[in-house]
């Protein structure tokens, strides 16, 4: 087990090695039992925590002060609208400044071209731990609570079948961190991973490189299909969501043209009779209802929603007490 996590930053997936993610959810699963029995554990009492957040949230945010609290100590919510930054203050000022407030500083940063930026300037600039609560690249918390949540359902991973698949929104282009950040954690476990999308929807080429090389070096299998039904074929996990054509346009009109030639990409019960009987259905929400999922499938027996969002605080309480303590 490799414990040595204090003073890390966590910005991409892979800044954990494996034992370290195991590690991770070791403390999770422990804080979670904790939790259920009443057992205070206090390990960040008197720390603080900023959360800067340059984009809406609802679960992030949420989990993030309730976890800080929980282990005794404050998270400060800042929205960036109300800080100087518009007026000049830098990430590198931002860095050095909260640095010596706080004992962690977590940033949501999902602009394209920008966000993962801001955070590692930030991170290089501040004496605490960086946490990245989702950039333009990664969502690393919510791939962490993605895997905790496999492991209660599914049992081991390796060699089960997992199908990341885009799939219809209207509302507006969705960050391609989370399809990312799934290719990138689930091939370290020795999955079958499926990523499935239009040709439109690639992600970005050193990331599905760095899902390739982690086959090579834990085995399981990586490919790319571009049928929406042949991904679920079989699957033992399904996770069909949506996200922006980024690698395509940036232009929210054209990605709008492009969304809706594939509006049929949607998860209904006949697509999940397509994968295993007992294949679980999971989304990180918000999801587009009855466009990108129907509420039979979202809310139906299949679907582990509400748990991946329960374990959002659970590996984020256990990132927290490991890299801040
Ligand atoms: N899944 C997730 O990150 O949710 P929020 O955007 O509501 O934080």
């Amino acid at each position: 087990m490799q414990t040595h996590l204090r003073g890390r930053d966590f910005i991409g997936d892979l800044d954990f090695s494996k034992e370290e993610v195991e590690t991770v959810l070791d403390v999770a699963f422990q804080l979670k039992r904790e939790r259920a029995l009443r057992i205070p554990h206090p390990l960040l009492r008197d720390k603080t925590l900023a959360l800067l957040f340059f984009f809406t949230s609802t679960r992030t945010r949420s989990s993030f002060e309730a976890g800080m609290a929980q282990l005794g100590g404050h998270a400060a919510f800042i929205d960036s609208k109300t800080t100087q930054i518009s007026h000049g203050d830098t990430a590198k000022e931002i860095g050095e400044i909260y640095g010596r407030y706080y004992d962690g500083i977590a940033i949501r940063h999902c602009d394209w071209g920008t966000g993962n930026r801001y955070i590692n300037e930030v991170a290089q600039a501040s004496r605490v731990p960086g946490l990245n609560m989702q950039c333009d690249i990664y969502h690393p918390f919510q791939i962490l609570a993605d895997l905790m949540t496999i492991f209660e359902k599914v049992g081991n991973p390796r060699g089960k079948v997992i199908n990341v698949s885009w799939a219809y929104a209207s509302s507006y282009q969705k960050p391609i961190s989370v399809p990312q950040s799934l290719i990138l954690q689930m091939t370290r476990f020795g999955m079958h991973v499926r990523l499935t999308h239009p040709p439109e929807y690639k992600l970005m080429p050193d990331i599905v490189q760095q899902a390739r090389d982690n086959v090579r070096k834990f085995g399981g299998s990586f490919e790319i299909l571009d049928d929406f039904d042949a991904g679920f074929k079989d699957a033992d996990i399904v996770y069909p969501k949506s996200w922006g054509a980024l690698l395509t346009t940036t232009d929210d009109a054209e990605s709008a043209a492009i969304g809706r030639k594939y509006t049929d990409w949607i998860t209904d019960d006949r697509r999940m009779a397509l994968a295993k009987p007992d294949a679980i259905y999971m989304h990180c929400l918000p999801a587009d209802r009855n466009i990108e999922v129907t509420d039979s499938v979202i809310d139906g027996p299949q679907s582990v929603v509400y748990d991946q969002a329960e374990n959002r605080l659970h590996v984020q309480k256990a990132v927290m007490a490991l890299t801040m303590a």
